[in-house]
């Protein structure tokens, strides 16, 4: 049975490109003309432009619901690009500082001369086609700035009295995540499959660090729907940046009660996570059965918190499917602001399917 998608921009057209990016005030236009935004455009590494709204430096106006300031997008976007191509103390160590300087005491024509200095370095189309782990960052937090930052309110408050308490809204850090790609060795080819993906971002992550195919499940329809957007825009900045992440699949689906996942997917699959902060433990016995006869040899599922899956110790899956099935469970550590409900360290497990 195939499952409700989050709609994808993967067969966009480049023009489009031009009509959907952002600036990097979405549409914070200030209604004062005493302190107008500074308009500027900057050249990514596919040839394509961005548009900044830079806000006047004087401007009392709260940058609302955003997470990261447009001057330090920008001069980050430029560090990252010419970090990759003129390596480390390139012409970028002095000229965005420079940038940063003229931005702050409002010297507009020393701002725009060096900004073209740099659109002029930037102007050679860059193939990115193995990311660095700084722009990999510096790209998921433009889009979550861009696609996830203005709806996290009702994303964070939505809480219905009649909820279950795995409705509860959370996220994996970038860093965290990647720590995970790498512990468990996802790469092109693979697949991976998140279990509860809310807005996608692990999904999306998947795909763009590891070239993995990626594939998110989630229950509620709020998260989903952002989640819609947020692929959309992953796929465009994708464009804007020349990066060709794998395929990715958002699903508006229960993971309990999913034959596509149990059927076709899970079959397939070389790592689930399950982000199981605040399931239930009937939820997580659940998650259990699921696992048995299902994941590939070799394959692995990442297990977070308190969660149901806690046994530390190789051990043999008896009774129904799956019985004779062995996996090695591994606690793991995670540190310090690697998940967005804590600033805490703790503990998450990885359990491996050996045969
Ligand atoms: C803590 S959030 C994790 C989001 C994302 N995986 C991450 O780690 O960044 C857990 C998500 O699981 C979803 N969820 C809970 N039970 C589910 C189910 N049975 N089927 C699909 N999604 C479910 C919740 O709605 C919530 O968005």
């Amino acid at each position: 049975m195939a499952l409700p998608l989050a709609p994808s921009a993967h067969h966009l057209p480049p023009y489009m490109i031009n009509m959907l990016h952002h600036s990097a005030t979405n549409s914070d236009i200030p209604t004062s003309t005493s302190n107008p935004p500074l308009e500027v455009e900057l050249r990514y590494p596919s040839g394509y432009t961005e548009r900044f709204l830079l806000p006047h430096p004087n401007s009392t106006r709260p940058q609302k619901d955003r997470t990261l300031h447009p001057i330090d997008d920008l001069t980050t976007t430029i560090s990252v690009i010419l970090h990759l191509t003129t390596g480390p103390i390139g012409p970028h160590t002095k000229l965005c500082p420079l940038l940063h300087s003229a931005y702050t005491t409002s010297n507009t024509s020393l701002f725009t001369t060096t900004l073209s200095t740099l659109n002029q370095l930037l102007s050679s189309p860059l193939k990115l086609t193995r990311p660095s782990t700084p722009l990999i960052h510096h790209f998921l937090a433009q889009l979550y700035d861009r696609s996830i930052a203005p709806h996290l309110k009702p994303l964070t408050t939505r809480r219905a009295p009649k909820k279950p308490t795995s409705a509860i809204y959370g996220e994996l850090q970038p860093a965290f995540l990647s720590t995970i790609f790498k512990k468990t060795a996802l790469g092109p080819g693979q697949v991976y499959i998140d279990l509860g993906s809310g807005v996608g971002n692990t999904a999306l992550q998947a795909a763009l660090e590891t070239g993995a195919s990626a594939h998110g499940l989630e229950r509620e329809a709020f998260p989903h729907l952002v989640s819609a957007l947020h692929l959309q825009q992953f796929h465009i900045r994708c464009m804007l940046w020349g990066l060709k992440p794998g395929k990715v699949q958002l699903y508006h689906a229960d993971f309990l009660h999913a034959p596509h996942l149990t059927d076709l997917l899970l079959p397939e699959a070389d790592v689930v996570v399950v982000n199981n902060f605040r399931f239930e433990p009937e939820t997580d016995v659940a998650l259990r059965g699921l696992r048995r006869g299902q994941v590939e040899e070799g394959g692995e599922g990442c297990f977070y918190e308190a969660g149901g899956c806690g046994e530390v110790e190789e051990s043999e899956e008896g009774g129904g499917e799956g019985e004779g099935e062995v996996w090695k469970v591994e606690e793991c550590a995670y540190a310090e602001e690697s998940v967005s409900w804590s600033r805490r360290e703790g503990v998450y497990y990885v359990s491996t399917k050996l045969r």
